[in-house]
Formats: structure tokens, sequence, C-alpha cells
């Protein structure tokens, strides 16, 4: 796949991006580092999906989730997610509250939680993907959610934009009105990249 897209580099108006999604496990750092490192991609999201071997991110597993005291799950989840940005290893942190996809909430006000989320990942340098896919799932709501993303904006932490599109068809879902709610929260411009070097394009 890598090949067949450097293939295309070039060929088309719009530029061709080389990006990876890769999962951040605890205790791989090396291993992740190594595969980044022998690729020339333009940008790396690190992202959770799975809590030890447990891949909450699909509809297969959801009965999962009753195994979880809602609160501890979030907490387990967000200090994963604080991990993956401390690592280093990534430019963007991707569907930074992607344990929210089936619509298991928190029973408990989890701000502190998130509040320490953002400093850590302020502090990594590290952009948030704001990411419209979680329209289309059972939370209905983009990830991260408006309350992270006014926390990002506060700690002047930089954001992309993706659609997660799994078919052609996804591509770019809802940017409109999402668009709409980045530029209400006070972002003038989103992050891209090219061989992992970050620039800015205005909204
Ligand atoms: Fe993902």
């Amino acid at each position: 796949m890598i090949k067949k897209v450097n293939s295309l580099k070039g060929s088309y108006k719009i530029p061709i991006k080389l990006g990876v999604e890769m999962d951040y496990n605890p205790g791989y750092e090396d291993e992740t580092r190594s595969f980044i490192e022998s690729g020339k991609f333009d940008y790396v999201i690190g992202s959770i999906h799975f809590i030890g071997d447990w891949n909450f991110d699909s509809s297969k597993n959801i009965s999962g989730y009753d195994k979880w005291n809602a609160d501890e799950l979030y907490e387990v989840y967000f200090n994963l997610v604080k991990k993956a940005a401390e690592s280093k290893l990534f430019d963007i942190m991707g569907h930074l509250d992607l344990i929210k996809k089936f619509d298991y909430r928190p029973e408990s006000d989890i701000t502190d939680i998130l509040k320490r989320t953002v400093d850590v990942i302020g502090k990594s340098e590290i952009c948030v993907e704001v990411n419209t896919s979680g329209l289309d799932r059972p939370c209905k709501e983009i990830y991260p959610s408006k309350e992270i993303l006014k926390l990002c904006y506060d700690k002047n932490i930089p954001i992309t934009l993706g659609s997660d599109a799994h078919a052609p068809q996804e591509v770019g879902r809802q940017f409109d009105e999402t668009v709409k709610l980045i530029k209400n929260i006070g972002y003038k411009k989103i992050a891209r990249f090219a061989g992992r070097k970050r620039s800015f394009v205005e909204i």
C-alpha cells in the first residue's frame, strides 16, 4: 500500500499524502518508532483503539463495556491518551475521545481528567485531530467534543480536520458544519503536514 500511494504522488492536481494511523501500545514504543521511521510518511496519527486486548472500537466487542464502571473506563482510556502524547511518536492524536463512540458516558463530571489530558497534549506539542466520523456513530458527536476542543483552543493546541473515511463517499463528510463549529470556538487555521513538517491553512 505504501508503494502504491508513493507511486501516485505527483500524478494528480491534488497533492497525494502518505499518512498512517497507528495504535499506541504501551511497551511497544521502540517497535512503533522503527515502523514510523521505515516509511516516508507525511503524517503519523496516534490513536487508542485497545484497552489491554479489548478493541473497544468494534461493535462486535460492545459487551465489553458492561464489565467496566464508566468513570474508571474513562480514566483508564485518557491515561492511555496522555501516554500516547508523551511518547512523542506521533504528529496528531486521533479521535481523542473515541471511548464515547457507543454512547457509554461517564457518570461523574470528568472535566479534571479532560483538563489534565489536554495539559499533557499541549506540553507534548502534538496536534489534535478533529474527526467527523463520530457524527455517524451512536455518540452523534465529532471527536473530540466541543468541550474538549475549547480546552485545546485555550492551550493553543493546533488541530487537523479529517473524516476518517473508509469509503470514497465519506471523504469530507459534514465538514461545513464542523468548520463552523471550529471557527465558533476561535480557531482560524488548521494544520496540515508534508514530510512530517507542520504548516497551517486558514479556514
Ligand atoms: Fe482510528
